[in-house]
């Protein structure tokens, strides 16, 4: 029986990474964030890739793939899917909320066709909610990509996204 092959890149992406950020546990968000920011997000094959390189068994570091799926999911920065050239991150929580963030939730719903976690056929664009970023005072929040926007509006929507290519 043949091994599966594995894409070249992503051996070579995640030892960059690894030899960039250390293999130690405490790598390991670095690590992961790097190989997200190369390719958008982390695949399956890239946590696998990561396990098999930190396994050290002479330093005992061994680190389970379900322990790093678990990380990936867990923060905000990072994706365990592919994620669209822009990716919309949406404040949900209460101070958000009640300065009219639903109305401009139900907005970008409604004008990108998407639910959350969801990318356009086109892969333009991914909606996905997130937790405060630490701008209450200007709710609504919407971070595309690098770029924060506050008090946004319903009516503002469209013309927020059209500054994207
Ligand atoms: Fe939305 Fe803090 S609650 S930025």
């Amino acid at each position: 029986m043949t091994a599966p092959t594995i894409d070249r890149d992503v051996v070579s992406v995640v030892q960059a990474a690894i030899e960039k950020h250390g293999n130690s546990r405490d790598a390991m968000i670095p690590v992961l964030t790097e190989i997200n920011r190369v390719f958008g997000y982390v695949s399956r094959e890239a946590i696998h890739e990561v396990r098999k390189q930190l396994h050290d068994p002479a330093r005992q570091v061994h680190i389970a793939e379900s322990q790093l799926y678990a990380l990936t999911s867990f923060y905000d920065m990072l994706s365990t899917k592919p994620r669209g050239r822009h990716v919309i991150k949406f404040c949900e929580n209460a101070p958000c909320h009640v300065v009219g963030g639903k109305a401009v939730w139900d907005g970008l719903r409604e004008m990108l066709s998407l639910e959350n976690g969801e990318t356009t056929a086109d892969n333009k664009w991914t909606l996905v909610t997130t937790s405060c970023l630490g701008l209450c005072s200007v709710g609504p929040v919407v971070l595309i990509d690098d770029d924060m926007y506050g008090n946004v509006t319903p009516e503002q929507i469209s013309e927020i996204l059209g500054k994207y290519e």
